[in-house]
């Protein structure tokens, strides 16, 4: 059953820190004279209009990116993350998805596989990466992102950045990218996989990021953003992670320099905090 949509979503604190976390990741891919593939498992639609019917029925983006673009004294990575959003999406009305952001963040040497299974969203998908000139260097299936990655690894290159989003409205996502990175790992050891997941007060959520760790006991790197107090009928999502299997190096310095600013941006109450927590080889 496929009844999540991002556009309510897009833009939101959660956005916040996996958006930053693959910008910081592809800019240290791009430092490398060497083309590589990012691979997109849930795309969804590319790109979103705040001021649409979706993004206004409760405006979660006005406690994410409407509070960033506003705040100022950012540290360095913060504002140039701000920066490139600014160039990318000169309209302060729209709000980018990870294939945006990594289309343009990619170099013209890179590729980019995304999967999304929602038709809907998979026929704005198409329509935002045209517009966005995509071209031949990237290819977009509507097919189960899951199974999708597996049938790609290992790229040609030897090189790519995975993401790993799905809605985990349903209790099987949790269970599904613990098997995928299994597979994963085992088909190509070296990639890196960036996995976004919710804060719930729910034993699958607090499970997953800890079974993900024992993949790959000696590079991993979590980082959680919680924006305010779990709430007591334990329904709401009061934070989101991210757990990075082979993280960039230099990724848990530049994560330790601008989370703390980015957690004061964020804060809905005084319960606003971060974890960072890896083992880098
Ligand atoms: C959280 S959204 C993705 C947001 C996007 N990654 C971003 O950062 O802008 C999750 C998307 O996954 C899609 N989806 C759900 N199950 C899927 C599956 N098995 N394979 C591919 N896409 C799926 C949903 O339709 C939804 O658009």
């Amino acid at each position: 059953m496929l009844s999540y949509r991002h556009a309510f979503h897009a833009g939101n604190h959660a956005d916040m820190l996996k958006h930053f976390t693959l910008f910081l990741t592809l800019e240290y891919f791009n430092l490398k004279d060497k083309p590589y593939w990012y691979i997109d498992t849930h795309s969804g639609a590319g790109l979103y209009d705040l001021r649409g019917e979706q993004a206004q029925k409760v405006g979660e983006y006005r406690q994410g990116i409407a509070r960033l673009l506003q705040a100022d004294a950012l540290p360095s990575d913060l504002s140039d993350f701000t920066g490139r959003l600014k160039e990318i999406l000169p309209d302060e009305n729209l709000y980018c998805g990870s294939p945006w952001l990594a289309r343009f963040l990619t170099r013209e040497c890179d590729k980019l596989r995304l999967f999304e299974l929602h038709p809907a969203d998979f026929a704005h998908l198409q329509n935002n990466m045209k517009e966005a000139r995509l071209g031949k260097r990237g290819q977009i299936a509507q097919a189960d992102g899951y199974r999708g990655l597996i049938s790609l690894l290992p790229p040609p290159p030897r090189r790519a950045v995975v993401l790993i989003d799905p809605p985990y409205e349903e209790k099987q996502d949790y269970r599904r990218v613990v098997q995928t990175l299994q597979d994963a790992l085992k088909r190509f050891e070296s990639g890196c996989y960036l996995v976004w997941y919710p804060c719930l007060n729910r034993e699958e959520s607090r499970k997953m990021p800890e079974q993900l760790k024992k993949l790959m006991p000696e590079n991993y790197l979590q980082a959680e953003l919680y924006v305010h107090k779990a709430r007591e009928d334990g329904f709401g999502m009061h934070g989101s992670g991210m757990l990075v299997i082979n993280p960039p190096y230099l990724l848990a310095k530049k994560l330790a320099d601008t989370l703390p600013k980015l957690t004061e941006i964020l804060a809905q109450d005084d319960a606003a905090r971060f974890v960072l927590d890896y083992q880098i080889k």
